[in-house]
């Protein structure tokens, strides 16, 4: 049997069809539209913003926005076209399997797990930290870190008798050490330092526990729950914009590109227009979420009309708040100073700065974050599972992951193993490990899903398409080249766990699914 072998797209429609026994559609456009948003805004616009902004792009990070939002207007295009086209729950994953056959199927199944399972887990980590910071730090540092992290602290009068150059660096009465000040420190000093270790990062499990009790419960309850939270996060978008929009200072914005020989700015992405393209491939992580609408396409009412609405719908609201959004942060705080204005609460920062009056808007923003958060771990969680659930109906993974819930109609063990695997990563990998590894899983399904929509026009002109990308192959070409370029731009350390990934994948295939594959009978 071929490597290349295919599922019919008759087949493929025919199972999506199957209402009796399969998932149910009780979404509409207006769900569709939300879940996206639910998805796409969350770490990426209110802690990316400031980084892309403070390393690379200065002031013009609104455009950087721009260049990563027409990255992704490109594959959503691709995206809108599939969806409509084949309603199933697999995404990428089912178009690649009627376009480009089974091996190139799983490969991009395997790759979304990255996509979704991990991203799930980053963001579920950066839940846990903002929810802390809310609670004034009552969550001890062990039962919300992992083992592998740990901190040297000093506090209270303790910090007095350091060097004051070192002193200085204490924070809010913490003194924290690197491991090399450690080193270094003489043993009178060293005896001040209490050395604390992550052990479980508990706020995380929690957050991805009632999440999934959430998905089983049912898609529309978890949709009511997600639009819920995208209009209090939305609401509070725009509340700084319109507050913000007034403490703009024009001198913030002048020059509106980093320019060349500012210190600390040398390499080619850091300043001028090479800065806008290095900060896009940053702010690329606040789009990644609109390609989950595609996995709700088997529980959508009306897919044929309402992918494409879900799918780009979510995408121009999410880029316009973005730009505007961006445009106040930078107007209201200098770009220079977030760069150390902790760049995770660099919103906090500008605002209980310079909007004094509205400090309390500083702590709306926090629970914004947390909300915004939640529907991307929710979005997440769905998507992953949707994708299992499409998987394992082709055979290529276990059978329980595609078993629906006798009452609830949720594809309820996968997502209890996503639980448990979502689970352990959270709870025992540190944060920063997964977060680059989400953006490659992402672009790696927006270049296939592009190369496939050009495929399927060549092979099956006839096809009944309810939307059509425009400029066939240019939009699907540019869509692939410009996301290609981005999966270069990532780090080479990025790059190699995720190819290790996708080695693993392949000796899973080889070795059970290949056998396994429904299409073998
Ligand atoms: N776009 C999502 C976020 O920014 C993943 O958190």
């Amino acid at each position: 049997m071929s490597l290349f072998r295919k599922k019919s797209l008759e087949g493929m429609l025919a199972q999506a069809a199957d209402s009796e026994k399969g998932l149910k559609r009780t979404l509409g456009a207006g769900n569709l539209i939300a879940l996206g948003i639910g998805a796409i805004i969350g770490a990426g616009l209110f802690v990316r913003t400031a980084a892309a902004s403070a390393e690379a792009a200065g002031p013009a990070v609104t455009l950087s926005f721009i260049v990563a939002a027409i990255g992704c207007a490109f594959a959503g295009l691709c995206y809108a076209e599939f969806a409509s086209m084949i309603p199933i729950s697999g995404s990428a994953y089912a178009y690649s399997y009627v376009t480009m056959g089974e091996l190139v199927a799983w490969i991009i199944g395997w790759a979304l797990i990255m996509e979704y399972a991990l991203g799930a887990a980053t963001v579920s980590i950066a839940w846990s930290e903002y929810l802390n910071k809310l609670l004034g730090g009552a969550v001890p540092y062990e039962w919300c870190h992992s083992p592998f992290e740990h901190i040297n602290a000093v506090t209270g009068a303790a910090i007095g008798q350091f060097p004051a150059d070192i002193a200085k660096a204490a924070k809010e009465g913490v003194l924290l050490l690197t491991d090399e000040q450690m080193k270094v420190l003489p043993e009178t000093l060293k005896s001040l330092v209490a050395t604390h270790s992550g052990m479980v990062n508990a706020p995380a499990l929690v957050i991805l526990l009632i999440l999934t009790l959430l998905l089983i419960k049912g898609t529309q309850e978890s949709a009511i729950v997600n639009a819920i939270i995208v209009f209090v996060k939305v609401s509070i978008v725009i509340l700084f914009i319109a507050l913000g929009w007034q403490y703009i200072k024009p001198e913030n914005h002048t020059p509106y590109l980093i320019p060349e020989g500012t210190p600390g700015h040398e390499g080619f992405f850091k300043h001028g227009w090479g800065g806008v393209l290095g900060g896009a491939a940053i702010v690329f992580f606040a789009f990644i979420g609109f390609d989950a609408v595609s996995t709700a396409a088997q529980e959508a009412k009306n897919p044929k009309r309402d992918m494409p609405i879900g799918i780009l719908g979510s995408l121009v609201v999410c880029t316009i708040l973005y730009i505007l959004f961006g445009h106040v942060l930078t107007g209201v705080a200098n770009y220079t100073e977030f760069k150390a204005a902790g760049k995770e609460a660099s919103v906090a920062y500008a605002i209980s700065t310079y909007m004094v009056q509205y400090k309390w808007l500083a702590t709306a923003v926090t629970v914004a974050i947390l909300a915004g958060f939640s529907s991307v771990i929710l979005v997440m969680l769905m998507g992953q599972s949707r994708v299992f659930y499409t998987m394992s109906n082709d055979g290529l993974i276990p059978k329980a992951f595609g078993e629906l819930h006798p009452k609830f109609k949720t594809p309820y063990k996968a997502n209890m193993i996503l639980f448990v695997f979502v689970g352990l990563f959270a709870a025992f990998v540190p944060g920063s490990v997964a977060g680059d590894l989400t953006s490659f899983g992402t672009l790696f399904a927006f270049v296939l899903v592009s190369i496939g929509v050009w495929i399927l026009r060549i092979k099956s002109p006839g096809l009944d398409r309810p939307f059509k990308a425009p400029l066939v192959p240019i939009v699907p070409i540019l869509g692939a080249v410009i996301c290609l370029g981005m999966i270069v731009a990532l780090d080479g350390q990025t790059l190699k766990v995720a190819f290790g990934w996708m080695a693993v994948g392949l000796v899973v295939y080889f070795a059970y699914s290949r056998k396994k594959s429904k299409l073998n009978n």
